[in-house]
């Protein structure tokens, strides 16, 4: 666990760098919590916690939620949202590939941007089906980038391009299609449903874009040297002033928390 990943190196900028809110956070774990037709006894694990964007609102309602993450720095802001540790929290430092829990611990496994984290999924899911009480629930969640962010990061993506033509790694978005959740689950006899928790619209201006970028805050943005990186964060300051009205100028589009639902009878 000594290595430091990229996720220790943005833990502090994390939240301020994504677009879930907490009044979003809260309106999907009512959706999560009805979904899963919770109880107060119901417990929760999300490997991959994080900063707990997503699980906050289950620990503040007093749900027994356990977190794993192997990024401390991740899990020490989590940590820092609280004046005092909460007893229904806990959370682990470790690889989710190992999940040091007995077998049908938790009754509702989360995961929201995380399999395609993982080095080997297969194994990590094996995991999670192990860890799953019968008839528990897991729910495999991403709230994407939404378009207009999206655009934004593709004109960095081509920027970037010309400077990577050498690296021959895959790109996240290549893993992500590799990667079968709902055949793998489907094949073990689970349910699948396909829902939307929660659609919300996001708005930023160029600045606050730009901002977020020179910060270093996403994936990308890691995959050349500090060199590189400056260099493309000129052009892109350059494409802006050509391609924007202003730096004041707003990019709004819709925003999804989707949940790939997976239950075993
Ligand atoms: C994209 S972030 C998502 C964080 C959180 N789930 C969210 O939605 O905001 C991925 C998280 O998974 C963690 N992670 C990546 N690989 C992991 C592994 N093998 N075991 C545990 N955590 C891992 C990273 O440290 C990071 O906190």
């Amino acid at each position: 666990m000594g290595k430091r990943n990229y996720y220790d190196t943005i833990a502090n900028i994390y939240d301020q760098t994504r677009w879930l809110t907490d009044s979003v956070a809260e309106e999907v774990a009512d959706f999560i919590v009805d979904f899963v037709n919770a109880s107060p006894e119901t417990s929760f694990l999300e490997p991959g916690v994080g900063t707990g964007l997503n699980v906050l609102p289950l620990v503040r309602r007093g749900y027994a939620v356990t977190g794993i993450d192997v990024s401390q720095e991740m899990l020490d802001q989590f940590s820092q949202k609280f004046p005092q540790a909460p007893q229904n929290l806990s959370l682990i430092h470790g690889d989710a590939s190992q999940l040091p829990f007995p077998d049908q611990s938790f009754d509702v496994v989360l995961t929201v941007h995380m399999v395609h984290t993982v080095s080997h999924w297969k194994i990590f899911l094996d995991e999670i089906d192990r860890v799953l009480k019968p008839g528990g629930f897991y729910l495999n969640a991403q709230w994407i980038t939404p378009p207009a962010r999206r655009e934004f990061e593709q004109y960095f993506r081509a920027i970037l391009a010309k400077y990577e033509q050498l690296q021959e790694s895959k790109s996240v978005d290549k893993v992500i299609e590799d990667i079968n959740v709902e055949e793998y689950f489907n094949h073990k006899g689970y349910q699948s449903t396909y829902v939307v928790a929660k659609k919300w619209a996001v708005s930023n201006t160029i600045e606050e874009l730009l901002s977020c970028f020179k910060m270093r805050a996403y994936g990308l943005c890691w995959r050349v040297t500090d060199e590189i990186f400056e260099q493309a964060m000129k052009e892109l300051e350059e494409f802006c002033d050509q391609h924007y009205e202003s730096s004041e100028t707003q990019l709004s589009s819709e925003a999804k928390f989707e949940i790939w639902a997976y239950t075993s009878s």
